[in-house]
């Protein structure tokens, strides 16, 4: 389903017709077919969008380029990093970081180190598992279970990443599985989707996160408590960046998923961060990209400093009204 025009072989022409809610920016999209019903459809997304931003914003600075309702969200996943010692480093570095307040702050510490760093860091920053069970816990050996990981206090877990689906074999159905079981239980869930190198230059970017994002939605009960990651395989831990506007590509497509799968509502609503290689150094040019709410941050966000230095860059989105 080609929904937004690509260079990734989509061919469609789009027009953005601009207007500012609020605060907020947001854009109307309409496509090259401008039926009457796409177009009823657009409108009534953006009235929607309208009277929401107008009301969830007072108080804002400037114009916020975020097409979202919710807050910037900032993940850190720390994967199989760390020991005692540098954990103890990293809670403290970032206990002593001064935060912007609009942002909801994330870690994801290896499971052995949870107690640690929920005993250790600031209520500021929630603690999230990097996986889960699929269901309550019981003779899963090995496993870890959604029960165990509230009891430590934990609110959110990372799903589906690439790392979880290339190197250790976990399918759709399984991951599906996991975010309903988890949400069910009240943990909030970080969705990740992603193509591989060769799926891109394939041109099949969009059908490939489409697929994993209709495992997610036929799986979970409701979206509320949702972030969706998007993070191209390619560019994970390897340096190599999306570039914004390929990112933004993405994510715009990624909601307009959402808003002709699932709702309008849920499209306005969810977080759609990125990830893959995001450091202190290019955070800013990425925030700016109106469909990009966050960010997930594997090696930076071992970083206190670093790491802080991309959760800040929530005021590149504030731009001068
Ligand atoms: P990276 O990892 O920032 O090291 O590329 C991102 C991730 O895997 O979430």
């Amino acid at each position: 389903m080609a929904v937004v025009s690509t260079s990734l072989g989509g061919g469609a022409v789009f027009s953005h017709l601009t207007h500012f809610s609020g605060l907020r920016k947001s854009f109307l999209k309409l496509d090259n077919s401008n039926s009457n019903s796409n177009l009823t459809h657009s409108l009534f997304h953006a009235v929607n969008s309208h009277l929401r931003l107008a009301s969830s914003n007072k108080g804002c600075r400037g114009v916020v380029t975020m097409a979202s309702s919710g807050k910037f969200f900032v993940g850190g996943n720390w994967k199989c990093n760390g020991t005692r010692d540098s954990i103890s480093k990293l809670v403290s570095d970032l206990n002593s970081a001064t935060l912007e307040s609009d942002v909801d702050v994330v870690v994801a510490p290896p499971f052995v180190y949870i107690d640690q760093v929920k005993n250790s860091l600031s209520d500021r920053i929630e603690i999230a598992a990097q996986n889960c069970w699929t269901g309550k816990g019981g003779a899963f050996t090995g496993e870890i279970s959604v029960e165990q990981l509230k009891d430590l206090g934990c609110k959110w877990v990372v799903l589906g990443h690439s790392e979880r689906r290339h190197i250790i074999g976990e399918d759709d159905k399984f991951i599906g599985k996991k975010a309903a079981y988890a949400l069910s239980e009240g943990l909030g869930v970080i969705a990740c989707i992603g193509e591989l190198l060769e799926e891109r230059e394939a041109g099949k970017t969009f059908d490939v996160c489409f697929q994993q994002l209709k495992a997610f939605a036929d799986a979970v009960p409701s979206w509320d408590n949702v972030v969706i990651a998007y993070e191209p395989v390619w560019a994970i831990g390897t340096g190599k960046v999306a570039t914004p506007e390929q990112a933004q590509e993405v994510h715009a497509a990624v909601r307009d998923w959402l808003n002709k799968n699932v709702s309008a509502d849920v499209a306005s609503k969810t977080r759609i961060i990125y990830g893959g290689s995001v450091n202190g150094g290019n955070c800013a040019e990425l925030a700016k990209q109106e469909d990009i709410d966050g960010f997930l941050v594997g090696g930076a966000s071992l970083k206190g400093p670093e790491f802080a230095t991309i959760i800040n860059s929530v005021t590149s989105k504030k731009v001068a009204a």
